[in-house]
């Protein structure tokens, strides 16, 4: 008998299971109505690269202020976007859009002047109007707590993420984050793209602090720093500072008070091999795994995976024992920033194998390696990204911090390859949550144009224009704002195929 009504309960679902599996196959995103309801959906900015009132109400340099004063990027940014006076007309665009959340992160100099010691409230109470004010209109706060913007002041004194000092620092920092906002934030990122900084700004220092060794500076005479070790160690300290946040987090404020959620955001490194020979297919597997791993390993297992141990050898810090602990499993979810591909190609080893870099350590270990600029390709990569998380590490808590498409910043407001660009991603953010994927969020950037940390105010990925020119600093909404607003509405009914942004723009 048991057996009878096993059988008919299997018939009758039968016709479900069919339709579920016929849309699966076929299934073209309309909106978000398709996605789950606690999937989220929003965008984002950073502190220094949208606030303004650099010199204002307390606040002190951090490096990137230095990096543009040194001539290394121009544009104003003492004013800005000047979201730090117009936070409330920002808030109320996205409300109008429908954002769900807003990432954004603090500027740890205008929070705490000087590094450490006493804090500034006029920070504070910015910080603190912008998370009620976003509160008031129903968007969730991300917030990140660092985004290449160390204080000027720690830089100065012992040399910022190169010396073991950030760590006890960078706590008592994000304590105060915890103990201040944290009765309002479910979402804390501790570093964004420690797996970028730590190359841009101690391996070829075209990054804020601008430490390399000759040769390896990226066009630039190095004046201070090591590219053979400095980025191992500023990688080291990151870990253990995110750790050493993480577990003031999950002991001190998580338990029973704050039930948020705590992770790092990693660059989605996706690297392509230019060529389908056998030798640019295996360099681009181990340069994956090596700029991965270098971050992710640590956190699932307390240590240095045994292949960044073979290629970086005795220059890799070790972890001690009680460190490991700390570090390994110190996350809740794993930010991604994703653009793009890189590709990378084999090339003869003529690296002195006495002094190396991070890339030379990659090259003496495999013989070869170039790894190209970054180029915008089909979407496919962000499945090769998303699916390689999967299944190296475990399927993660994933959420998308990150994804946006680059234009000319002064182009048309008619951005449909920008439209084109989100509508792609969103489909395979889609495939692959349908596929197993555990991504909770996707994030566009940027809600407006920004300073960009490459490029200034030259391009811009934002879904409003911002008119600098403009003594109010109006803001513009692209065609990418409307299209997104009627996504997260529901409104949105033709399927994410590429074609369909243009006929969008004709019915918009
Ligand atoms: C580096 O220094 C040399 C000699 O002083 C100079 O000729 C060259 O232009 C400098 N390069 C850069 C990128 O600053
Ligand atoms: C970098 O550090 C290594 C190890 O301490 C040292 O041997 C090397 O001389 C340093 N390089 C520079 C350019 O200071
Ligand atoms: C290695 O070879 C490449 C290509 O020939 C060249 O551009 C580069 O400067 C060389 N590097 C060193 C360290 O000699
Ligand atoms: C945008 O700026 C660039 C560089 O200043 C200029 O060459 C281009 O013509 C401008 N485009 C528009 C649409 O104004
Ligand atoms: C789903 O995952 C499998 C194996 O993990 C992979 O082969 C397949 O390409 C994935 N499909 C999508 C749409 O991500």
């Amino acid at each position: 008998m048991g057996i009878n009504i096993i059988i008919i309960i299997i018939i009758s679902l039968l016709p479900l299971f069919l339709l579920i599996s016929i849309l699966g196959g076929t299934d073209g995103v309309d909106n978000r109505c398709d996605f789950p309801s606690d999937f989220i959906f929003g965008s984002g900015t950073t502190a220094f690269q949208v606030e303004g009132a650099a010199k204002e109400d307390g606040r002190t340099p951090s490096i990137w202020d230095t990096f543009v004063q040194s001539g290394q990027q121009t544009g104003d940014t003492d004013v800005g976007c000047n979201q730090y006076h117009k936070y409330k007309e920002d808030v109320k665009l996205m409300a109008d859009v429908g954002l769900e959340a807003y990432r954004f992160s603090i500027s740890w100099s205008r929070l705490i002047p000087n590094g450490r010691g006493p804090l500034n409230p006029k920070g504070l109470e910015y910080y603190n109007n912008l998370i009620n004010e976003l509160l008031l209109h129903g968007i969730q706060p991300h917030i990140t707590l660092y985004n290449y913007d160390l204080p000027q002041a720690l830089e100065d004194e012992y040399g910022g993420w190169i010396s073991p000092k950030i760590v006890e620092d960078f706590s008592a920092y994000a304590e105060v984050c915890f103990r201040e906002f944290g009765d309002r934030v479910l979402y804390w990122t501790t570093v964004n793209e420690p797996n970028v900084f730590v190359l841009g700004g101690y391996d070829l220092g075209f990054l804020p602090p601008e430490r390399c060794s000759f040769p390896f500076g990226r066009n630039k005479n190095c004046s201070k720093g090591n590219s053979t070790t400095e980025p191992y160690l500023a990688m080291h300290h990151s870990l253990l500072a995110h750790a050493s946040a993480a577990d003031l987090y999950r002991t001190k404020f998580k338990k029973d008070k704050q039930h948020g959620h705590i992770g790092i955001s990693i660059y989605g490194i996706s690297l392509a091999p230019s060529t389908n020979s056998k030798e640019d297919v295996h360099v681009a597997q181990i340069a994956k795994q090596f700029f991965y791993d270098w971050v992710l390993h640590p956190l699932m297992t307390g240590d240095y995976s045994n292949l960044m141990k073979k290629i970086v050898g005795s220059k890799l810090p070790i972890f001690t024992k009680d460190e490991a602990n700390l570090v390994k499993g110190s996350y809740d979810f794993i930010g991604i920033t994703y653009y793009g591909d890189m590709s990378c190609k084999y090339m003869p080893n003529n690296w002195s194998v006495e002094y190396r870099d991070v890339y030379a350590d990659l090259q003496i270990q495999m013989g070869f390696l170039s790894i190209t600029e970054r180029s915008l390709t089909s979407a496919k990569s962000l499945k090769g990204v998303l699916q390689y998380l999967m299944q190296e590490f475990g399927n993660p808590p994933v959420i998308i911090y990150e994804n946006g498409f680059e234009t000319e910043r002064n182009s048309s407001l008619q951005d449909v390859a920008r439209v084109k660009y989100m509508m792609e991603h969103i489909q395979v953010v889609f495939d692959a949550l349908r596929n197993g994927s555990n991504m909770n969020g996707y994030f566009t950037w940027s809600f407006i144009d920004v300073f960009e940390l490459l490029t200034g105010y030259k391009t811009s990925y934002g879904l409003f224009y911002v008119d600098l020119d403009d003594p109010n600093r109006k803001r513009y909404s692209k065609f990418s704002a409307k299209w997104y607003s009627n996504f997260l509405k529901g409104k949105t009914s033709t399927s994410l195929d590429s074609d369909a942004a243009t006929k969008l723009l004709f019915y918009s």
